[in-house]
């Protein structure tokens, strides 16, 4: 079955540009084994955007996404930036294209992968096996919450952390259903022994939890929550959270994962889903050439995976990086000083995933074919 999907590639800030690079190489080499048509269109976001354009999610960008199958984003922000209030900053163009498409369940999966347990700042058998799924709801709670203000003249400021019962209802839905595909438990995150939000949080959770009898729901505190993922991922399956308690506890995840350059995030639940790495514009190592493009990759895996209804490309991609990171090539934040590691550069790294994915694909062709 061949696909055809448009996808607007907003590679942004810092080494967006890189690691998307290689996402959208692995995507057309997909295209090119399957006999399926991707038509990938670029525009700016973030930064770049205002200093091109003044804005940081210009309307030919809105546009285009809106037209879009899928959208594909790098990352935003830039030091420059710094001194702005956030409305204007590179960062505001992610938040108004998010608010944009309406996607309001992000999935971030932290896997942990067995040839990078070595390199885990924790120890091998408190990683092994964990394999947690995040769903942070990306469009309410403080990033979105009115009233918002910084009032120099009497130097106090304000941001508000507001939840609707039916903005809860949604995203718990979304947890549910992918915890019944799982291992049945949804663990939900929050601060309900001292926010009132919180307590409308839990108890609707809890009340959307009946119509699911088959998944086990439990509730934790955010600040526990922090220790128990490190202590013992392995006894999570589905962590469903707010927006800022899921900002902060997927970024900790990543040491999981072995670092959060391999996160990748899928955003759905609106009119076009929207698909990021987890990790930021990283100023620091930009136009370098040593970012990891494995979570850009594995977000493009995502994208075929929700958007093209392509499970088995999205495995296949799944399957290569596997392969890779099996025969011990690392980038840089992978490799964390191991003598024993071959450091690769993002291209290199990109062109060893491309590499045993194409073997991948063609062996399962030569198959198909007798
Ligand atoms: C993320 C990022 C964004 C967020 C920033 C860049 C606005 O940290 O996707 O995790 O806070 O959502
Ligand atoms: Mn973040």
């Amino acid at each position: 079955m061949t696909k055809k999907l448009n996808i607007l590639v907003v590679a942004g800030d810092g080494i967006g540009p890189e690691v998307t690079a290689e996402a959208v190489r692995i995507l057309e080499s997909v295209a090119e084994m399957g006999y399926h048509e991707f038509h990938f269109r670029h525009e700016l976001i973030g930064g770049v955007a205002i200093d091109a354009h003044g804005s940081p999610l210009p309307q030919a960008t809105l546009d285009a996404a809106l037209k879009s199958d899928a959208v594909l984003l790098g990352a935003v922000g830039h030091n420059k930036f710094n001194a702005l209030p956030p409305s204007e900053r590179p960062e505001a163009g992610l938040l108004q294209i998010r608010a944009a498409l309406g996607g309001f369940a992000n999935l971030r999966p932290s896997f942990a992968w067995p040839g990078l347990a070595v390199n885990s700042p924790l120890r091998p058998e408190i990683v092994e096996g964990a394999d947690i799924l995040f769903v942070r709801e990306l469009l309410g709670g403080l990033y979105f919450g009115e009233p918002r203000h910084w009032d120099k003249t009497t130097g106090s400021a304000w941001n508000t952390m507001r939840y609707t019962r039916d903005e809860v209802v949604r995203v718990a839905k979304v947890a549910f259903e992918l915890a019944q595909k799982r291992r049945k438990k949804v663990t939900s995150v929050d601060k309900a022994n001292v926010l009132e939000v919180s307590q409308l949080w839990r108890a609707t959770v809890t009340e959307v939890a009946k119509d699911y009898p088959g998944v086990t729901l439990e509730h934790q505190y955010v600040d526990a929550m922090a220790m128990h993922i490190m202590n013992s991922p392995r006894s999570y399956d589905v962590v469903l959270t707010e927006n800022l308690f899921g900002d902060i506890l997927s970024d900790e995840a990543g040491v999981i994962t072995g670092s959060l350059g391999m996160l990748p995030s899928a955003t759905i639940g609106g009119k076009v889903d929207l698909y990021e790495p987890v990790h930021g514009s990283a100023p620091d190592i930009a136009g370098k050439g040593i970012a990891n493009p494995i979570g850009a990759i594995l977000t493009a895996a995502m994208l075929l995976r929700h958007s093209g209804g392509l499970e088995q490309d999205a495995e296949a991609i799944e399957a290569a990086v596997k392969k890779v990171l099996d025969q011990g090539y690392r980038t840089a934040d992978l490799a964390r000083g191991d003598k024993s590691a071959s450091v690769l550069s993002t291209q290199e790294m990109g062109r060893r995933v491309h590499e045993a994915l194409n073997e991948i694909l063609s062996r399962r062709q030569a198959m198909h074919a007798v």
